[in-house]
């Protein structure tokens, strides 16, 4: 029995929202307990989690309260904080993931908060751009861009005005970290930036945030409004996205905050000396800059810098995701093998079947196969199997998954999403999905069938045989791969190919 009106923790963020956690949390408050709305732990699969002094009871609904209350719910599931999910964790970024009020000052201020950003000033600039260059921090929007190099070369740069802007974009498929931050730890975020701006000499921020996420957005708006004083004379402003996948990348991103089309821009010049309206911009990930108070407090960035494996240093927020038991926001230092963190972790798939496929670092991250699970979860590691971690999402497929539609709707989205700015992936993305279908279109049995099959889907009608449209398909990702100016058209060859390496019977005729 549980005593008769407990305080009652429950998330408020959007997936515990999604869930039903309001509902949860209403009949609690009409049993006469005090309800708190703290972030969510990120144990996703047991959303709406109900915490009660340290014990957990999840996913809940209105009708399991009074078991909750009455100490006898089959939902218990024990002291939250051991949970073998959290335990097996190294949180840094997260360190406050179910711990406290995302909008509380108190709360922030008494795990630590804004001592990175006191210490920074301190210790003046040339010190933060040393330690966390030391910590070995890179970028975790998915290019892995050393974050004390680019702040130093922004630092260096010539000119009287310079910006901090946070990609908030997050338009990775299963990914949801940057959003757990902006909703459950939005000082976490800012304080990064006033540590950013600091460092570099900038004193206007923005954070450009999808407009699929109303409910981050309306939580930094209140956040930076409670920060103003902690942060002056750093100015911090939301800009909200129109939720195109291409304005996540930088340039694009520039050029949306500046009110023009969201078209990627020619490198050089860098944002890093020409970034927004023209001047000396850091351009960095949510996770980047959330892992910045914890490098800056006294000893962070040696500590960050021992753990990890060579040059992928630090924790990273893996997100599990897709069909997957355990799905939720796993950090841990890199170097897990994906197979530890999809079976062991996460629990393998909901359904039950076995695991077919992961695809990593979203929609142009490469499909791993399982017998490629020893990878272990690392920059150079990934790159060298022709993967990447990217914003470190991990979708996870059973074996009912059809990995020629997969590869199919790579070259659709690529199409869908393209900026169009150059050819090899505003046409060839539209060429590949074409391509695709005629691999897999069924060989017509009369020429009287061919003759009556539309010019560009037919299978033989394009006068090559099976064999020579696939290498058409190579060389087409060949050209995608190398010709394309950004990584949009760049990298989609990455999940076509590991699906036609991997799983070429599902490219097979489909009957
Ligand atoms: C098509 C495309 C989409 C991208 N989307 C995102 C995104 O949603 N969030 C993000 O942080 N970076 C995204 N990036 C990477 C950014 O261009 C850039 O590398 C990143 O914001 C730099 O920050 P970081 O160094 O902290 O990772 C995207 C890149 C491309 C090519
Ligand atoms: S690769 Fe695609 S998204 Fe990138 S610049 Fe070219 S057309 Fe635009």
């Amino acid at each position: 029995m549980i005593q008769s009106h407990p305080l009652v923790r429950i998330a408020d963020d959007s997936l515990a929202l999604a869930c039903g956690a309001d509902a949860v949390a209403a009949v609690f408050t009409a049993t006469g307990c005090t309800v708190e709305r703290v972030s969510s732990w990120g144990m996703h699969w047991l959303e709406p989690l109900v915490e009660i002094d340290g014990q957990g009871f999840g996913p809940a609904t209105p009708a399991d309260v009074p078991a909750i209350l009455a100490g006898t719910s089959a939902k218990a599931i024990g002291p939250i904080a051991a949970h073998p999910f959290l335990a097996r964790q190294q949180r840094l970024t997260f360190a406050r993931a179910g711990r406290t009020r995302p909008l509380s000052l108190d709360d922030y201020a008494e795990t630590g908060g804004w001592a990175g950003l006191k210490r920074a000033r301190a210790i003046g600039r040339e010190e933060v751009l040393a330690e966390l260059i030391t910590s070995g921090l890179r970028g975790r929007g998915g290019a892995g861009f050393p974050a004390g190099i680019k702040w130093r070369t922004v630092a260096e740069a010539p000119g009287t005005r310079k910006y901090v802007v946070c990609n908030a974009d997050e338009g990775d498929s299963g990914t949801f970290a940057d959003r757990m931050v902006m909703e459950g730890d939005p000082f976490l975020l800012i304080e990064g930036m006033a540590i950013a701006a600091h460092a570099v000499g900038a004193d206007r921020g923005y954070i450009y945030v999808r407009s699929e996420y109303p409910h981050a957005i309306a939580k930094l708006r209140k956040a930076i409004g409670l920060a103003i004083l902690h942060i002056a004379p750093f100015q911090l402003e939301v800009r909200v996205g129109a939720g195109a996948y291409v304005c996540g990348e930088e340039t694009s991103l520039l050029n949306s905050i500046e009110g023009k089309r969201g078209e990627v821009r020619a490198k050089p010049p860098l944002p890093a000396l020409e970034g927004l309206f023209g001047c000396p911009t850091v351009v960095n990930n949510v996770l980047t800059l959330a892992a910045v108070p914890h490098i800056l407090s006294a000893g962070g960035a040696e500590l960050y810098q021992r753990l990890g494996v060579d040059r992928s240093k630090g924790t990273m927020p893996v997100q599990l995701a897709g069909n997957i038991r355990h799905g939720g926001l796993f950090e841990t230092t890199f170097g897990m093998t994906l197979g530890e963190l999809v079976n062991d972790v996460g629990g393998g798939t909901a359904s039950g079947r076995p695991v077919k496929a992961a695809q990593v670092g979203g929609p142009l991250g490469a499909y791993i196969p399982p017998s490629q699970f020893h990878l272990p979860f690392a920059y150079e590691q990934f790159a060298a199997a022709d993967a990447l971690i990217g914003h470190g999402g991990v979708v996870v497929f059973d074996d009912t998954v059809d990995m020629g539609g997969m590869a199919r709707f790579a070259m659709q989205f690529c199409a869908a999403e393209s900026c169009g700015k150059c050819t090899p992936c505003r046409i060839g993305s539209t060429r590949g999905v074409e391509l695709i279908d005629r691999i897999r279109a069924p060989t017509p049995a009369t020429a009287d069938a061919v003759a009556s099959l539309p010019q560009m889907h037919n299978g033989r009608k394009s006068g090559r045989s099976r064999e020579e449209e696939l290498q058409l398909l190579e060389d087409l990702c060949e050209t995608m791969q190398f010709g394309s100016l950004c990584a949009l058209g760049g990298f989609t060859p990455y999940p076509v190919r590991s699906a036609l390496k991997h799983w070429p019977e599902d490219f097979e005729p489909k009957a």
